[in-house]
């Protein structure tokens, strides 16, 4: 798929058929994660692949979109390890980053899938569930399966709206 394509047609995919993400499939979506850039090449996200169906409904019960994590039949729980990291935002944005490359790749291999965020309220109990080192902060969950069909719209604000004025005195004409 054109990378502009890809961009413009990805939408977040809610639901699922019952059909597995197979164990290969994860490995692809996380190696396009790590091409993601972040800041000094810090690389200071981590990933967690999830297909067990309890870990799953356990993780359903920790937000409010809980049809979506399980009817899901993989997700995956995307970190940042404090050991790695340098810069709060910076690594923030990295790892927002490696996850947007996750939902692309996931795109163009034919897969929904759905940035969840909601879920980080309960950030702490779902690291606990986890199992994961106390260095590790939860950012992302990803819930991927394969798409039923149906028409997904896509809405944005107009361009224009987002644009700002330049300034008024370019550097060295102010009055
Ligand atoms: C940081 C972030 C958090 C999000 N959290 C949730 C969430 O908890 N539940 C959900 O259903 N969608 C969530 N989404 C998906 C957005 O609702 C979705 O991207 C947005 O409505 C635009 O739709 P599109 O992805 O189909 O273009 C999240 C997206 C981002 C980037």
């Amino acid at each position: 798929m054109d990378t502009r394509e890809a961009i413009e047609t990805r939408r977040s995919v809610r639901d699922f058929t019952d059909e597995p993400v197979s164990d290969a499939e994860l490995d692809e979506l996380i190696e396009a994660a790590i091409w993601a850039p972040s800041g000094l090449n810090n690389q200071p996200w981590r990933f967690m692949k999830i297909t067990d169906r309890a870990t799953i409904v356990g993780l359903s019960g920790l937000t409010k979109y809980r049809g979506v994590v399980a009817g899901a039949p993989a997700l995956i729980a995307v970190f940042l390890d404090e050991t790695a990291m340098y810069d709060r935002t910076k690594d923030l944005m990295s790892a927002g980053a490696a996850v947007q490359n996750i939902l692309l790749a996931a795109h163009d291999a034919g897969l929904g899938a759905c940035w969840l965020g909601e879920i980080l309220r309960n950030r702490e109990k779902v690291e606990k569930l986890l199992e994961v080192s106390s260095d590790l902060e939860l950012v992302a969950l990803v819930a991927l399966g394969r798409p039923e069909p149906g028409e997904r719209a896509g809405v944005r604000h107009p361009l224009e709206s987002m644009m700002l004025p330049p300034p008024k005195f370019p550097l060295g004409t102010d009055p």
